[in-house]
């Protein structure tokens, strides 16, 4: 169901490509009560401003990454399973979008108890998805079109399937016996943690009958803890990460990464974890322009996955943002919509790259986060989109793909339904079979295909938000300020770069417009509207703003 406000659709400015500038074109029929004075830029080539911003090692700051859940993305043989060749053939589906990096969800054999988050094996590629050579053509088709592939790196448990698993197991001697975490009692004085929620199972100890000891489990029982303590666990988990960098991926998404060693006292980020983290950020960078991300498993403050800026992690999630985004939009106070953003300015150190998310493969769908409030999660994307960082889509997002309510694995399942390419029931474009798990709901309703023809959905949304930041370096890394406006409703920043300077502004009320004057703001210039519909009146070096219900806006103002 659409919310009233979609219908205000028509106040949207149209952004379109032209001649790799953009133009804009407001199609508000609405009159505005002053017409305020409005400058235009001179444009740079952005086409090739983007080519500039997205090649060396900074590419990760201003790209934007796309999760893809690939058993559910599309199906190129018809059995109803997403695969590597059915990614490969939406590559430009993708790009046209905006999106210039994909990180893959697991690829690699799995029992899939922990949907490919056990791994069986580090170095093959999970049978349902394809060969390494479906893979490694994936990788030539992506870096034709300049995109970047990432891949999710689980290091802290494999499935109890490895080779390496079966074989510790087996006896206290065998020459995996210490690659593991093991007790003659479900406990241990030296392991101070359970598993990492009720989800995962009661007790984190195991009974391995072969041993006749326990194995240590922080996920499902199914996902034994690797013990870092062992040097071969170290050097083993390293070479897997060579493995995929000699293939040629771009970088990787490091699973709860902060959980690799466990002491007495604590089992997140300890002084061991940081160590093996350093050790393989330098595997990273024995290579050209590789990145990583860390899961942070600290939700309020990834600071700690950064080290000294450069000897850590290039990003993080901020899930204090991520997962949180809901708490804020179901009130009307911007500060508590911007806390998140300015504790990180405040706490990572220099050179420390967030990565914002509003919905992934863990959590409920944006459009449930959102209560089904389209303006919501529109706004928490706009949001995730303009503060600073490096923003995840989350396949389907672009789309607002409604949840699925059959679990296969567990009830994270409901977000992780198939892409909805075509109108066509039952198999959508997705598949010519009979899909692993069903669609979410109205699949008819957020087609690829329907959306695209509609100049108003949430896909048209995407794409034209998308389009601004490209080519933009103020967006990726330029200075956040944020500007104090005497109405609480309203969230008004800045973002610059060296040489152009962007005001981004956001109602958080849904159901009234608002108008407010942020004393002082000393603007560099008059606004240049590019995205969506407000009005800012510099007047002297104050700045007036009126923004409409759950409304938005990006404007340029050097
Ligand atoms: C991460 C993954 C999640 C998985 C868990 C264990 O949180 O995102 O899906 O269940 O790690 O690997």
């Amino acid at each position: 169901m659409r919310s009233p406000l979609s219908s205000a659709a028509h106040t949207v400015a149209l952004v379109a490509l032209v001649a790799g500038s953009l133009a804009v074109a407001s199609c508000s029929s609405s009159s505005k009560p002053t017409t305020p004075p409005s400058a235009t830029y001179p444009e740079p080539d952005r086409a090739a401003a983007a080519t500039k911003l997205l090649t060396g090692p900074d590419w990760y700051r201003h790209a934007v990454v796309y999760e893809v859940n690939v058993r559910s993305f599309q199906d190129s043989n018809g059995d109803g399973l997403g695969d590597l060749k059915g990614l490969t053939s939406r590559l430009d589906d993708l790009k046209s979008l905006g999106v210039d990096a994909l990180w893959l969800m697991p690829i690699m054999p799995t029992p899939f108890k922990d949907s490919g988050y056990d791994i069986a094996d580090y170095q093959a590629i999970n049978p349902d998805y394809g060969t390494l050579a479906d893979f490694d053509a994936l990788l030539v088709e992506a870096h034709k079109r300049s995109m970047r592939v990432m891949i999710d790196l689980v290091l802290n448990h494999t499935s109890d399937q490895h080779a390496w698993f079966k074989d510790s197991r087996s006896s206290k001697t065998n020459p995996h016996a210490d690659w593991y975490v093991w007790s003659d009692t479900p406990s241990d004085p030296n392991v101070g943690c359970g598993t990492f929620s009720a989800q995962f199972g009661a007790s984190a100890w195991e009974l391995a009958k072969e041993r006749n000891q326990y194995y240590f489990h922080r996920f499902y029982k199914q996902q034994p803890d690797l013990n870092y303590r062992s040097p071969a666990v170290v050097k083993a988990t390293l070479d897997a990460t060579r493995f995929w960098l000699d293939r040629g991926v771009d970088g990787f998404r490091c699973d709860v990464i902060g959980l690799l060693f466990e002491s007495a006292t604590a089992c997140d980020m300890i002084p061991e974890t940081k160590d093996y983290i350093r050790q393989l950020r330098a595997v990273l960078d024995s290579y050209p322009d590789r990145a990583m991300v860390a899961e942070s498993t600290n939700y309020s403050s990834a600071a700690d996955y950064f080290g000294d800026g450069k000897d850590m992690f290039h990003m993080a999630f901020n899930f204090a943002y991520g997962y949180f985004w809901g708490i804020p939009f179901s009130g009307t106070l911007s500060s508590t919509l911007e806390q998140p953003f300015l504790d990180s300015q405040s706490k990572n150190p220099l050179g420390a790259q967030d990565a914002l998310v509003i919905g992934s493969h863990d959590v409920a769908r944006a459009y449930d986060s959102a209560q089904s409030i389209e303006s919501r999660w529109r706004r928490a994307a706009f949001v995730q989109m303009t503060m600073p960082g490096t923003p995840y889509v989350y396949y389907g997002e672009e789309l607002a793909l409604r949840p699925g309510s059959t679990a296969v694995v567990d009830n994270r399942d409901y977000a992780r339904t198939p892409m909805v390419w075509t109108k066509a029931a039952p198999g959508y474009g997705f598949t010519t079979g009979t899909p692993w798990i069903p669609f979410g709901d109205v699949p008819e309703q957020t087609s690829v295909e329907g959306e695209k023809a509609d100049a108003s959905s949430n896909y048209a949304f995407y794409k034209q938000l998308l389009a601004v930041r490209r080519g933009r370096a103020a967006f990726g890394t330029g200075a956040l300020k944020v500007l104090a406006v005497d109405d609480p409703s309203i969230v008004l920043f800045t973002r610059s770069s060296a040489d152009e300077t962007y005001v981004i502004a956001m109602s958080m009320d849904e159901t009234d417009p608002h108008t407010g004057t942020a004393a002082g703001a000393a603007l560099p210039g008059d606004p240049q509207l590019l995205f969506g519909d407000a009005t800012l009146v510099r007047s002297g070096a104050d700045a007036k703003i009126t923004v409409a219900a759950a409304g938005m806006a990006i404007f340029r103002v050097k």
